[in-house]
């Protein structure tokens, strides 16, 4: 029997969980990082099963819910999916969790606000989620707020890296072959490294499952300075 205290990660090829895979957990800790080819985040009933079945004999230490629906724009047409994956496979995570009595960290957005705050967010802003994206992830927060499991809800912004799709490779790719970008300029945020937000998800992550005492409840993280 290993005594390592082991993570599940959701998401785990995109941009995010890439990074908690490649983070440098100190000895003791491991992740377990997975993705759709093993695990339909649509699927709750996978999700309850994958939770309670543990790893190698052992029961999971945490939950990263990484994994989303992020196609913002490809989430107005394709509602259903959006929900099932960004809110009800977080409340199915959530309910397992509750029931195995391990923590969750539920990785949520600045699109549950509406925009139109000039300035960081504070966590006790107002929700108002102005499209599909950001009401799916709303409901996987309230989802997660209100089953019962020790839980961090951080939400963050613009996430970047060196894989997976994000605004940065996309400017940079089409900026290699057009001379001249039209971009829109009525949009500001704070660019996030996604190894910065693993770090920071590692951190609060491990002390979760080492102090039953530790705060609980919704963060912000992002990248210092607007762009
Ligand atoms: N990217 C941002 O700018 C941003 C900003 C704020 C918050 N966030 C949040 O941060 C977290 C990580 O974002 P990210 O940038 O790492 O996103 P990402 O690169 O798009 O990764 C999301 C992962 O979830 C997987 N996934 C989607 N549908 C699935 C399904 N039905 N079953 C299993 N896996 C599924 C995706 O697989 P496929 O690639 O195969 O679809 C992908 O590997 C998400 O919770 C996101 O909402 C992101």
């Amino acid at each position: 029997m290993s005594d390592v205290k082991r993570i599940l990660v959701t998401g785990g090829n995109g941009q995010l969980g890439t990074e908690l895979k490649r983070y440098a957990w100190p000895e003791g800790w491991a992740v377990t990082a997975i993705d759709i080819d093993e695990l339909d985040l649509r699927d709750t009933a996978a999700i309850a099963a994958m939770v309670a079945k543990g790893h190698d004999g052992q029961p999971w230490a945490a939950v990263i819910s990484a994994g989303a629906y992020t196609a913002v724009d490809k989430a107005e047409s394709d509602i259903v999916t959006a929900w099932a994956v960004n809110a009800m496979a977080p409340a199915a995570f959530a309910e397992s969790c509750a029931n195995a009595g391990i923590p969750i960290v539920q990785v949520s957005t600045d699109y549950v606000f509406d925009g139109a705050r000039d300035g960081a967010w504070e966590v006790t802003d107002p929700v108002a989620p102005l499209g599909v994206y950001g009401a799916s992830k709303l409901g996987g927060e309230l989802a997660v707020r209100t089953s019962g499991a020790r839980h961090a809800i951080v939400r963050t912004a613009w996430v970047v890296s060196a894989h997976g799709n994000n605004f940065i490779k996309t400017m940079l790719r089409v900026g290699a072959t057009n001379p001249t970008l039209r971009v829109v300029d009525d949009q500001h945020g704070s660019p996030t490294s996604a190894t910065d937000l693993a770090a920071a998800l590692a951190t609060i992550t491990m002390r979760l499952v080492e102090d039953s005492a530790a705060p609980t409840g919704t963060y912000h993280f992002s990248n210092a300075g607007a762009v």
